[in-house]
């Protein structure tokens, strides 16, 4: 920690990774030359996206997502570029992005890790310039190298996870990352092309007064979620719901508050992707001092069966899920 301390605000991504390699006498600097592909990628994704009202680029394709939805085209070009950098990379020997279907094999077959990402989530947002971000996982192949990676390797649970973090393109984009030891964030200087330490080792408040949550789905909540909600407006918090995760969650993790979304009518598992938004958010909180659940249990600790499995999902600060969960364990006891 005091190391971590020690890097001030600031220091470039490029420097930090490679403080952070110097701390561990066997990293071998794969997980930090990954960790560079990303940024490289984010960069060049963050051009795209700042481009796109200009360019006209926003907009659907005439074609659906695996999921049955909308794809958006910054959809498809973010994906591309993510795959691309960390095939280029050659640390990664299997990328799963919540825009494909299938593994997606790099051809390198030496590389010791799994990524999963979700290159663009909020995109049905592009279009009305909302924030939006990128969400990606990084886990260690259990296979042996030196073949493609399997279905086992990007199956495992997330307390699996050996990196993770996100980026938000919003008024500013940042770039915010943990390997176990912290969570760290980064603001894109656009003028220089390079990402700072703007936010070190982050701390969210054990207690917030935000929820988050889609109210218009709120007569098909659970009714323990309802009751919480309810119990949010006599306390007189605020609700803040943007509809783009990684923006709501970002806003909630620096200022303290609980984002819930839980399954509905529409979505009878929860609409969130475990593998691909849940389990890197979930990390990320943890790592920051708040907590995950699905409304019994911890995020981190379910194993998935499916890449595009979905979750509800209590994410934030961490007597604030403790709540929600009192609240649905009491709702499910009166049902009983
Ligand atoms: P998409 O990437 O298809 O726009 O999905 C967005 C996700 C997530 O980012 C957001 O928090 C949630 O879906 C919003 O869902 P609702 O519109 O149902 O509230």
């Amino acid at each position: 920690m005091d190391d971590q301390l020690a890097l001030p605000v600031g220091t470039t991504l490029d420097r930090f990774i490679m403080r952070k390699q110097e701390e561990f006498a066997y990293a071998t600097g794969e997980l930090s030359q990954l960790l560079r592909d990303i940024a490289l990628a984010t960069k060049i994704v963050n051009r795209e996206i700042n481009r796109a009202g200009l360019l006209g680029v926003p907009g659907t394709y005439a074609h659906q997502t695996v999921r049955g939805e909308e794809q958006q085209k910054l959809d498809m070009i973010a994906n591309i570029r993510f795959i691309r950098a960390l095939r280029n990379g050659g640390e990664v020997c299997t990328v799963i992005s919540a825009e494909d279907k299938h593994l997606i094999q790099t051809g390198n077959t030496k590389g010791k890790y799994i990524v999963a990402i979700d290159p663009l989530d909020g995109s049905s947002n592009v279009d009305v310039n909302v924030a939006i971000g990128t969400i990606f996982s990084v886990y260690r192949r259990v296979s042996e190298a030196g073949d493609d990676g399997t279905l086992a390797d990007c199956l495992q649970k997330g307390a699996k996870q050996v990196a993770a973090g996100y980026i938000i393109y919003g008024s500013s984009t940042m770039l915010v990352y943990t390997t176990g030891c912290g969570v760290n964030g980064f603001t894109y200087e656009p003028s220089l092309g390079e990402f700072f330490l703007s936010h070190p080792l982050i701390s969210t408040p054990r207690q917030g007064s935000i929820y988050s949550c889609n109210e218009g789905n709120i007569d098909s909540f659970p009714e323990g979620v309802q009751a919480y909600v309810r119990h949010c407006k006599a306390q007189r918090y605020t609700g803040r719901y943007i509809g783009s995760l990684v923006a709501d969650f970002h806003r909630n993790l620096l200022k303290g508050g609980v984002y819930i979304y839980p399954v509905t009518s529409d979505y009878p598992d929860g609409k969130l992707r475990l593998v691909y938004e849940c389990n890197a958010l979930a990390m990320i909180v943890e790592q920051a001092g708040g907590k995950a659940s699905d409304g019994s249990g911890r995020i981190l600790d379910k194993t998935p069966t499916d890449m595009h499995q979905r979750t509800p999902l209590i994410i934030g600060s961490r007597d604030m899920v403790d709540k929600v969960q009192e609240f649905m364990a009491k709702e499910s006891a009166n049902l009983k």
